[in-house]
């Protein structure tokens, strides 16, 4: 039987959570028109939507919340957040923004050109919208472990070099800017990127002048796999691990609603301060002052503490070892999820769960649905949803390579009775599946289609 954690923490405070009956479920999930999104919180049981921005904070950090500096220039809070940064990530310039999508907007905003590429091994949505946002075009370079939901490989999230190399062959080095990767590989399950994949990468690029940049979301959780799996970090601090990952490119983007355990903030940090002056200046005229960023003293207090106890290797082995319990339990009952469990969340192959839903009617949000009306539980499609597109060239709708509902794991939230009753849902839905339908859009936006987008079953 998979092992459970000790919490490495009491709880302080507790928040009421209610379950609807199944009959006002499925009122609710056809008033949203099939999107999960457009559900109120009170009308979920379990929220498995994200990790990002729902992490129960600490005393410390509602402690740091009341000392927060709210000076609209040069704030003692600011300072704090600074100094907390540069003893990881080690880059010259930090730059608040108020969430991770906002320091990707920066970035692209300010480095790309309309045809320009951008290789990662997975592009998460908000950064793939953000490039095609800029006129960009992401291109995804991982291992083809990696696109294997039952590879067991230890480092899935690494990029396939040879993948860069044939990117470089066919659009040339001049139409690729920057390049970046993405720890831990959210798009693609969560997996882990290897210490000696960063190394190389990062040395690839170099060689070619390509600016290097991580986004470092979940670094803490990709450090820790490193001292679990990677040979020779066994007895090296999760921290210097973290410093040696970030001494290996040339900045970050970071949305701190992940690792940074807080429910707002984010900031871009990087080397080159020529190319920092030229994002503060755009940042004054959309997010705010280079100090502040769109975030308020105490917000950059919580993440200055936050970031450090994200650290903590207690606190990292009870979050791993909670995520690969839940892993471990849906693979007891034969539900195929994306192996091995990554940090952060669980995703279950839905092409294997509905293989007679074809792509075309989304299998995964069909099985995200039916989670939410058998236990009240929000979960999120990675699949077609997200990330299928139209070829300008071509006309024909490119469906990604994997389908998956993502099961993520809010940070020190859920307690092991939770996790066992998405175990017990999962599998009655698993047990009805020829029951369930696949959806058609009714309506959706030209990007990111799938916060706002609107469905109906097919009869
Ligand atoms: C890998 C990755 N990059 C970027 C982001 C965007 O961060 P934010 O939601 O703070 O804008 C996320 C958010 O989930 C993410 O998982």
């Amino acid at each position: 039987m998979a092992k459970y954690p000790l919490e490495p923490f009491k709880i302080k405070m507790v928040e009421s959570i209610k379950m609807l009956s199944r009959e006002q479920r499925i009122h609710k999930i056809k008033q949203a028109k099939y999107n999960l999104f457009n559900i109120i919180a009170e009308d979920i049981f379990i929220d498995l939507l994200t990790d990002s921005g729902t992490s129960a904070m600490s005393d410390s950090q509602w402690a740091g919340i009341m000392r927060g500096d709210e000076s609209y220039a040069g704030s003692r809070s600011y300072l704090h957040f600074e100094e907390s940064i540069k003893s990881i990530f080690g880059y010259e310039n930090v730059i608040p923004t108020h969430q991770g999508r906002a320091a990707e907007a920066l970035l692209f905003s300010t480095i790309l050109k309309p045809g320009d590429h951008v290789p990662s091994n997975i592009h998460f949505d908000t950064t793939e919208g953000n490039i095609r946002n800029n006129g960009g075009i992401p291109v995804n370079c991982v291992i083809d472990e990696g696109l294997d939901p039952a590879s067991t490989f230890s480092f899935k999230g690494n990029v396939d070099i040879n993948k860069l190399q044939k990117l470089v062959d066919e659009v040339g080095l001049d139409k690729i800017p920057i390049a970046m990767i993405t720890i831990t590989n959210n798009s693609g399950g969560g997996q882990p990127v290897s210490l000696e994949n960063i190394k190389q990468v990062y040395k690839y690029w170099k060689k070619h002048n390509v600016p290097f940049f991580i986004d470092a979301c979940r670094y803490a959780e990709n450090a820790y796999f490193i001292k679990l799996r990677e040979k020779g970090y066994d007895n090296i601090s999760v921290k210097d691990i973290a410093k040696e990952i970030f001494a290996h490119a040339n900045g970050a983007t970071m949305s701190a609603k992940k690792d940074g355990l807080v429910n707002i903030g984010g900031f871009i940090t990087m080397k080159d301060s020529e190319l920092a002056k030229q994002m503060i200046s755009r940042l004054i005229i959309t997010e705010g002052f280079r100090t502040y960023g769109g975030m308020s003293g105490r917000d950059l207090e919580a993440v200055a503490i936050g970031l450090q106890e994200g650290l903590n290797e207690d606190y990292l082995k009870y979050r791993i070892e909670q995520t690969a319990y839940l892993g471990e339990s849906l693979l007891e009952q034969g539900i195929p999820i994306v192996q091995p469990p990554g940090g952060h969340a669980i995703y279950l192959d839905a092409r294997s769960i509905l293989p007679n839903i074809s792509q075309e009617y989304f299998p995964a949000q069909a099985l995200s649905v039916s989670l939410y009306i058998e236990g009240g539980i929000r979960s999120a499609e990675i699949g077609g949803l997200m990330f299928a597109y139209i070829d300008e060239k071509t006309g024909k709708t490119i469906y990604p390579e994997l389908d998956l509902v993502r099961l993520a794991i809010p940070r020190r939230v859920y307690t092991r009775s939770h996790l066992d009753f998405v175990v017990q849902t999962v599998k009655k839905v698993m047990d009805n599946r020829h029951m369930l339908k696949g959806l058609r859009i009714t309506y959706q936006p030209k990007l990111l289609r799938h916060f706002t987008v609107e469905l109906e079953e097919i009869s």
